[in-house]
């Protein structure tokens, strides 16, 4: 049972104002582009024309001409130094210039310091480079045909394959599938997409020669392991790097990898002693940096004639683009993506994907995402679909017979995770009844017979956040815990300082609602910190929904290390033993007198003017969390689309969403992140790919054609919750950030599907847009 505080506490459960909204709706947030440094410089990008060409020369005279310009840096110039080819976080490297070849459309070819941005962006187009076009190699499929050209010459293995991953058991699958008396098979693509954040990438290099200390400000999402793997490269000393991530405009994952501008930023720097500033621009942004999903995969069910699922087989092809740069914890090259079987208790599983090189950017990033269960939950809902329809049996019946059951919980699932807690039904129970869903299927039948196309989708999906374990889970070698230090000072006010880093998930209001909960201090007299590896205690950051379940977790637990501390001094306040005492958010009182109490602010008071003997001073403490495991949220999303026969627009009608985070800190909080998501989702399923013609060319690098959804196709969401809460999470909390994203996907295209259903239409790839369905009805005879 959780305290509830009162509202001017405002503890878990309350729906706090955002406190960090006063400066973002002044207009007075910090983001990297409002740093401005006395005789900073400005570097730009020069960036390949093709998508596969050998590098002649390059030739950089006329650009140093140019009056303002400070220097050109190359890939020879960084080869010198060592550092034209830089880690990525997936055993893999990458060019930070390139040096011999470009391997994609917008690659890193030089970097061009200048007085001011406009000189430099002048200068850039003065560098000439000279290419030698080579064959393109754009469809994964093709990747390892005999032909294929050979896209990483630097590799010892003269191949495009990357990785072939599996798990599970592939025999009793098999078995399972030929003795099936149903079977499906549905292969369907999640497309290339990009989480195109509002505030692109970018970072100041600042080496200060007077002190040797480089200050990098960087939209970064993980800025401690920045620090760390900017040391390890450059060779420069940790202790004498700091990295500032100050105000985020949206990640979604976009901002965990360290990109060559930070590097060439840096480099700039060091070389120049003067601050440099690099700020990227929309299309950089959507041609060249962290694209997402681009996974190609197949998924067969075998079934009892009843609807009883009995195995799940998935086959997928993962297009990585030209360097493996997936940022997911490093022993899953395919990220989370067992999470696969879903919220059904398939007896057996067997999953495998082979990660293939192409000529296109590298990825691909969790664009919120636990590390590729999108891709996971996307599959199995769009299976469980196609079997529903060969069954001749209702979605949401057949998900309710496989469901597993909340007794099963821990559950162990066949391709290996243990679901902390869950009860699937009781979400799916709710969706049905907001939606109204017996009343829908009816309304479909009768619009059916008068010719209008109607369609429900459904999606029950099981997500899986808070990575990680330690023992386990690892990014680039860096453990997945996470931290919060807290200080009470004396007048009973805190700062804690964590190692999780918001983009406007609100952490500066529900970290400090922890904190208000745990010691009944009022949120409005707790600042919460983030982002300066000078300050904060180290952690892996934000992404994967993994903030509340790791540092969320370590604020909890740090505050109760106060709280054992705060013991003694009130028991020395008011002169009884410890087990006298009784503690609730705010006081100790003397168990059975309660009017004898001593409130956090005088305890904090007395913790630095009258400190027990024998006590240190003081009130603070700090917590490195290390999760049992992760946590596993869920939900049931219904989403009803009309289509318009003359044009093939589909509209979203309405959109239920069900979910369950366990408990919840701030319901208005998560309330926006549901919403953001959806619309997110939205997007991707109707409008978004990063696509490429034929010679590589991406089509999709500006937002002319790489649609973001606006107030006018966003439909109202109409939300609702249940709560299973986790049971090894100090409060009982699970992430919920990246839900909407994960979950939504299926239930659109499972819509638009349904619609569609009767004239034979079994799948329509990602994203729907009207040309493709108005295609679909002229080939039926439909369109009027
Ligand atoms: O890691 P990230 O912040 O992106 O994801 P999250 O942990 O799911 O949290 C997103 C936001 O929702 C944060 O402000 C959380 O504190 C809040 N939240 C909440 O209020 N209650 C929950 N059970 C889960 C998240």
């Amino acid at each position: 049972m959780i305290h509830k505080t009162s509202p001017e506490v405002g503890g878990m459960g309350h729906s706090v104002k955002r406190k960090e909204d006063s400066r973002f709706i002044q207009g007075r947030g910090n983001y990297v582009d409002d740093v401005h440094l006395p005789n900073m410089a400005y570097g730009h990008v020069v960036r390949s024309p093709y998508a596969h060409a050998r590098i002649k020369s390059v030739d950089t005279q006329a650009a140093m001409k140019l009056k303002g310009v400070l220097a050109v840096i190359t890939g020879e110039d960084l080869e010198k130094a060592g550092l034209s080819w830089m880690p990525t976080l997936f055993h893999d490297k990458q060019m930070v210039l390139a040096t011999g070849k470009v391997l994609f459309q917008a690659q890193e070819v030089a970097f061009v310091v200048a007085e001011d941005r406009y000189t430099a962006a002048d200068a850039a187009e003065l560098v000439e480079v000279d290419y030698e076009e080579l064959p393109v190699l754009v469809d994964p499929h093709h990747s390892t045909d005999p032909d294929a050209p050979l896209i990483r010459e630097d590799r010892d293995e003269k191949s495009n394959h990357i990785f072939h991953w599996e798990i599970g058991d592939k025999q009793a699958t098999d078995k399972a599938l030929s003795d099936a008396p149903v079977k499906i098979k549905l292969s369907t693509v999640f497309q290339r997409c990009h989480p195109a954040p509002l505030e692109t990438c970018g970072c100041v290099a600042d080496f200060n020669p007077a002190t040797g200390k480089l200050t990098v400000w960087e939209t970064s999402q993980a800025p401690h392991a920045h620090r760390t793997l900017f040391a390890i490269v450059a060779g420069l000393s940790e202790n004498d790097i700091r990295i500032i991530s100050p105000d985020i405009g949206g990640g979604f994952g976009n901002k965990v990898p360290i990109y060559p501008g930070y590097v060439c930023a840096v480099v700039a720097s060091l070389t120049l002693k003067r601050p440099v500033k690099w700020i990227e621009t929309r299309s950089e942004n959507l041609q060249s940096t962290g694209f997402a999903r681009d996974y190609h995969m197949t998924a067969e069910i075998a079934a009892d004639k009843d609807g009883t699922v009995k195995a799940l087989k998935v086959g997928t092809l993962a297009d990585h683009g030209a360097f493996n740069a997936a940022a997911q914890p490093s022993k899953f090259p395919a990220g989370l993506f067992g999470i696969c079987t879903g919220s059904y208790d398939f007896k057996n599983s067997f999953c495998e994907v082979d990660g293939v090189y192409t000529n296109k950017a590298p990825g691909g990033i969790a664009y919120r995402c636990s590390f590729r269960v999108t891709e996971a939950a996307f599959l199995i809902e769009r299976a469980m679909d196609a079997l529903a329809d060969e069954l001749g049996m209702d979605p949401a019946d057949l998900r309710l017979k496989n469901f597993i059951p909340p007794d099963r919980f821990p559950y162990k699932s066949p391709l290996g995770f243990t679901y902390d807690s869950g009860n699937y039904k009781a979400a799916m129970d709710l969706a049905l009844k907001q939606a109204g869903y017996r009343d829908l299927l009816k309304e479909q039948a009768e619009k059916r017979k008068k010719g209008e196309l109607m369609g429900i989708g459904i999606s029950s999906f099981t997500e899986i956040v808070g990575a990680g374990p330690a023992h386990t889970y690892d990014i680039a070698g860096l453990k997945m815990f996470d931290s919060c230090e807290i200080r009470v000072h004396p007048t009973g006010k805190a700062t804690a300082r964590l190692g999780t880093k918001s983009q406007g998930q609100g952490h500066e209001t529900t970290f400090a609602q922890i904190i208000a909960q745990e010691l009944g201090i009022p949120v409005a007299g707790i600042t919460v910190e983030e982002g300066d590896t000078d300050t904060a205690p180290y952690g892996l950051g934000t992404y994967a929904s993994r903030s509340t379940p790791v540092a969320g977790a370590a604020t909890a637990v740090a505050a109760r290390k106060i709280v054992e501390k705060a013991k003694k001094i009130a028991a020395h306040l008011m002169e009884v033993s410890e087990e006298d005492l009784e503690w609730e958010p705010g006081k100790f009182y003397v168990k059975g007198a309660p009017d004898k109490a001593k409130t956090i602010q005088e305890i904090a008071f007395a913790a630095y003017t009258d400190p027990p003997p024998g006590l240190e001073a003081g009130l603070e403490a700090v917590d490195y969390y290390d999760p049992p495991n992760l946590t596993f949220p869920f939900g049931t999303y219904i989403c009803v689309v009309d289509i318009d026969k003359g044009t093939g627009e589909v509209k979203v009608r309405r959109f239920i969403a069900v979910d369950d985070c366990g408990n919840i800190i701030n319901p208005m909080i998560v309330e926006g992140q549901i919403h953001g998501g959806l619309t997110e989702g939205l997007g991707i399923a109707f409008m978004q790919m990063i696509g490429y013609d034929e010679s590589g060319n991406v089509q999709g690098g500006t937002f002319m054609d790489y649609l973001v959804p606006t107030a006018v196709e966003t439909p109202h969401w109409e939300t609702g919750k249940t709560c299973t809460p986790s049971p090894h999470h100090p409060f009982g909390a699970k992430g919920v950030g990246e839900s909407p994203n994960v979950g939504s996907p299926a239930a659109f295209v499972n819509a638009v599907v349904d619609a569609l259903s009767h004239l034979g239409v079994r799948n329509i790839d990602m994203p729907i847009t009207p040309w493709k369905i108005w295609r679909i009805l002229n080939e039926k005879g439909q369109v009027v």
